[in-house]
């Protein structure tokens, strides 16, 4: 993998406010592999690279709409690498093609294994199970989240996200905000907006960021995957209003409590802010789909 030759704009949010909104755009880092999910594998794939083995193959786990997953085969489909999903839900096995996640993942080269959401629930075990199957392949734990990953994560930062007072993102398994945080300038405030309701998240984040410069928000609306109308509502309005396509898994629950805490002055006066965008827009499809199942109004931004 390399260092990225396009720049990433960070783009200002026009509100009427006190203090002053940006988005840094890592949404537009690849176009598959989008923003976090690319500098999470960047270390991970560089070093399995640099080790001489006879059989390539990345193996890693998701739920069924992952973007981890769509992100990992097609990493795999560009580097000419073969890639194994560890899928959770076995029910999936015979409705995967109507899955617009794992359908793409699939026409990336991906193949799959589905295990029950008990036997997914032990990935120790697993990942342990599956170096020993594929002694040669590259286990990347699920989401991505490990030491190579928050090292990668660096270069979600630079001289200009600097002048920002705060460093806003959402937090899965906790890999990306671990990395702002270890690379934030002293200055800066980190906040990590929960897309899970997971307790371990903080403990998780200390051990890997090493810092102690962020604060933890919840913004799951109750529950991982969870979109509220509220939520959807939200990204087609901020999609009509400035043009910039959220998620509802991570981004738009982000952005909506970022505008949450500006409107109840959270933030101090004149404050600089920063979102990162961390891409997973490939989740929409899936999403819409659940959503017109449940006749709920739909996601209008592609
Ligand atoms: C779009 C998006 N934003 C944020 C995150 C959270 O990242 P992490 O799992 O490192 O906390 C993810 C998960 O990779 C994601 O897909």
């Amino acid at each position: 993998m390399k260092l990225l030759e396009h720049k990433i704009p960070i783009v200002e949010i026009p509100i009427k406010s006190n203090v002053k909104l940006f988005i840094k755009r890592e949404d537009l880092t690849h176009p598959e592999i989008s923003g976090n999910k690319y500098w999470k594998m960047f270390f991970n794939v560089k070093k399995y690279l640099e080790k001489e083995v006879s059989e390539r193959k990345i193996i890693t786990f998701g739920g069924a709409f992952s973007n981890h997953i769509a992100a990992a085969a097609a990493l795999g489909n560009e580097f000419g690498i073969e890639t194994l999903g560890i899928i959770r839900g076995n029910e999936l096995e015979n409705t995967w093609q109507e899955n617009p996640t794992l359908f793409s993942a699939h026409q990336n080269g991906m193949s799959f294994r589905f295990v029950t959401r008990e036997i997914y629930r032990d990935k120790e075990k697993m990942m342990k199970e599956l170096q020993e199957e594929f002694p040669d392949a590259l286990v990347v734990p699920e989401g991505g989240t490990n030491e190579n990953a928050v090292e990668g994560i660096q270069y979600m930062l630079n001289d200009e996200t600097r002048e920002f007072d705060y460093l806003c993102s959402a937090v899965g398994t906790g890999g990306t905000v671990s990395g702002i945080a270890k690379f934030a300038a002293s200055h800066q405030k980190v906040i990590g907006f929960k897309a899970v309701k997971d307790e371990s998240l903080e403990e998780r984040i200390k051990k890997l960021s090493k810092r102690d410069n962020y604060t933890l928000v919840d913004a799951s609306d109750g529950g991982f995957g969870k979109i509220i109308d509220e939520n959807v509502r939200f990204i087609n309005s901020f999609y009509n209003q400035f043009g910039i396509v959220l998620e509802p898994v991570y981004t738009g629950k982000m952005l909506r409590k970022i505008f949450e805490m500006i409107d109840e002055g959270y933030f101090p006066e004149n404050s600089k802010i920063l979102a990162f965008h961390t891409g997973g827009v490939q989740g929409i499809a899936g999403a819409n789909e659940m959503l017109r199942k449940k006749n709920r109004i739909l996601i209008k931004v592609l």
